[in-house]
């Protein structure tokens, strides 16, 4: 059977037309093509890849519906990465052609510096490479271990611009990376690719508000960093950070240091059980409501995807827009 032509549209107008063979995955034809798409989970689980189908259909493989709600599906969205062709398509897609038209820069070598537990189920990682790492703040890395075939994403928590990649990082039982992590040492390789990731800090000076679920606190380390730094306008900035029991917080000293240099920064805990003094025995996303954000806040959600549903749906009861609220799914 001859292969399906299905036409690209990107935002500044740039049109690609690629072949796919029957049945194929649109990211791997786009991929072989010269284009690779922007991706960040690569499974339905983040939205990163999202698109609109304007004219023919796509075929989507499992993805989470939360992610892609069916009314949407309905109307045309499509989740790239999960994308099959069985019939001519045109896919518009929310970027520009020259954010994805140079194919994947090149990898480096890293070597585990540290690797300590520092909470319940929560590891602190620090990689080091050759080369400087120059990323924009909330941005992540995909990594592998010497001798294994996956790669997992992580987020870096330090500044831009360093050799040493520091990562905090919730241990899943039974995952292929929490496992290799668990016996990780100083010395261990690591490969580590170019940052990625559309999850970043936009220099606008509205009001912030960041909201973090476990280990998704990470990305917003690295913004608070690069805002304290001066590299942003300084707003009103919150920081909401929810964790499954007070055994897991984490980070509280770094955020001290931080809040030290940033006095527009207030932050606010809360954990579901065990609360410590000062942090709220609950749900972050409970906060929300009693914050007072001005209508203009910007939003960042990051962490577990249903940690990212709630807090969507809590911004949305305090009057703020959905679409207002970057979103990151660590799934
Ligand atoms: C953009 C992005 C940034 C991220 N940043 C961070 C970060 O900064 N910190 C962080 O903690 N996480 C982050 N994540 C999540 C991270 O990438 C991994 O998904 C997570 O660490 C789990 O990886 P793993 O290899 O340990 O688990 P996986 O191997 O992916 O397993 C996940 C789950 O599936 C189960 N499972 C695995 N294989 C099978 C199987 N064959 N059959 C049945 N069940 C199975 C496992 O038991 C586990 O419960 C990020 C994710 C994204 C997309
Ligand atoms: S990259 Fe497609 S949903 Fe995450």
């Amino acid at each position: 059977m001859s292969k399906i032509p299905v036409t690209l549209l990107f935002s500044d107008g740039v049109t690609q037309k690629i072949e796919v063979e029957p049945g194929g995955k649109l990211l791997d034809a786009a991929a072989e093509a010269g284009w690779t798409l922007l991706t960040d989970c690569s499974n339905g689980q983040c939205g990163t890849c999202s698109g609109q189908c304007v004219s023919g259909r796509l075929d989507l493989d499992d993805y989470d519906p939360s992610v892609l709600p069916d009314d949407e599906r309905e109307d045309g969205a499509v989740l790239c990465c999960v994308a099959r062709v069985n019939e001519p398509a045109i896919v518009e897609l929310p970027y520009e052609s020259s954010e994805v038209g140079s194919g994947e820069p090149p990898t480096q070598q890293g070597t585990v510096v540290s690797v300590e537990k520092i909470a319940e189920e929560t590891m602190r990682l620090e990689v080091e490479v050759a080369e400087p790492v120059s990323f924009l703040p909330g941005q992540y890395v995909r990594m592998r271990p010497e001798g294994q075939v996956e790669w997992r994403s992580y987020s870096m928590a330090n500044e831009t611009g360093q050799t040493r990649l520091v990562f905090f990082i919730r241990m899943v039982e039974g995952g292929v990376f929490s496992t290799w992590l668990s016996g990780a040492a100083p010395g261990s390789e690591i490969e580590v690719s170019a940052p990625r990731g559309s999850f970043f800090l936009r220099a606008d000076a509205r009001p912030r508000l960041f909201i973090a679920g476990g280990t998704g606190l990470a990305p917003f380390l690295a913004m608070l960093r690069a805002i304290r730094n001066g590299g942003y306008e300084s707003a009103p900035t919150q920081l909401l950070v929810g964790v499954r029991s007070g055994a897991h917080l984490f980070a509280r000293q770094e955020l001290d240091a931080i809040k030290a240099e940033f006095p527009e920064l207030q932050i606010h805990y809360a954990a579901e059980k065990d609360a410590p003094p000062g942090c709220h025995e609950g749900y972050g996303t409970d906060l929300i409501a009693g914050l007072g954000v001005d209508p203009k806040t910007q939003v960042y959600l990051c962490g577990p995807p249903p940690m990212v549903e709630a807090g969507r749906e809590a911004i949305a009861k305090a009057g703020l827009r959905k679409s207002d609220a970057l979103c990151e799914r660590f799934a």
